[in-house]
């Protein structure tokens, strides 16, 4: 299968250690074997802390986007390094460039494009660009909730949402640069409209990226 997973910085990058860099490039560089993998790494804590001194200075919002995104190339930068060999070793820009890197049948990792969205998007937009077969949104939640996990101890995890139902949802979210909600909506239509099956799990247990593959796990998003 071709796969593109996103991993969210808050995962990644969480405790600003190595940890989960090298967790996750022993499980990347082993599904490697069987599938074609791309990667797109989050900003995490460092973007918001970054972003936050950019608004200070004034900025508007597409260039605390911008700074945004830096980070998220970083991030994925650190990712590249420790897939070492398995990975190839430029971050791409812009979707024609991972394309083109996955000729070499390398690991493509790469952070975010361009600003009003969130890497959650660039993950979408790719998996429609390079016709994935699958795309796994691995983030700081178990899937998708009918009301805040952290907030409500009643609130319930829906195993299966239509795209459609999952905007009905988001409508009323933010959309600002370093809190765009759990899952942009930009993402949310690219899936409607590419009908590329996505799986959202909890990225914290990074087992949990083979389990998407192999077993029923998160929320599935049915593109419809
Ligand atoms: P993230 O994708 O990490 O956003 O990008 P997020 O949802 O705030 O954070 P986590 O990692 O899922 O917890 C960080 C910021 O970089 C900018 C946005 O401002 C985003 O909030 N960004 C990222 C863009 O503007 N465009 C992109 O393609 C990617």
């Amino acid at each position: 299968m071709r796969i593109v997973i996103t991993i969210g910085g808050s995962i990644i990058i969480k405790e600003y250690d190595h940890q989960k860099f090298a967790a996750y490039s022993e499980i990347l560089a082993s599904l490697k074997k069987d599938h074609e993998i791309f990667v797109v790494v989050g900003g995490g804590q460092p973007a918001r802390d970054y972003i936050k001194i950019a608004r200070a200075l004034g900025c508007g919002e597409a260039h605390c986007d911008d700074i945004g995104i830096d980070v998220t190339r970083l991030n994925a930068k650190l990712l590249i390094m420790a897939l070492g060999q398995e990975a190839y070793p430029i971050v791409p820009e812009n979707f024609h460039q991972a394309l083109e890197y996955s000729t070499t049948n390398k690991i493509v990792v790469m952070g975010g494009t361009e600003p009003a969205h969130s890497t959650d998007a660039v993950g979408a937009i790719l998996a429609e660009f390079v016709k994935a077969d699958l795309l796994v949104n691995l983030t700081s939640v178990d899937g998708l909730y009918n009301k805040d996990p952290n907030k409500y101890k009643d609130a319930k995890m829906h195993e299966e949402i239509t795209a459609t139902e999952m905007m009905d949802f988001l409508a009323d979210k933010e959309v600002k640069a370093g809190t765009y909600e759990f899952f942009d909506m930009t993402a949310i239509q690219m899936i409607k409209r590419s009908g590329i099956k996505t799986i959202i799990t909890n990225g914290f247990q990074p087992d949990n990226l083979l389990k998407a593959l192999n077993e029923k796990i998160g929320t599935t998003i049915i593109p419809k």
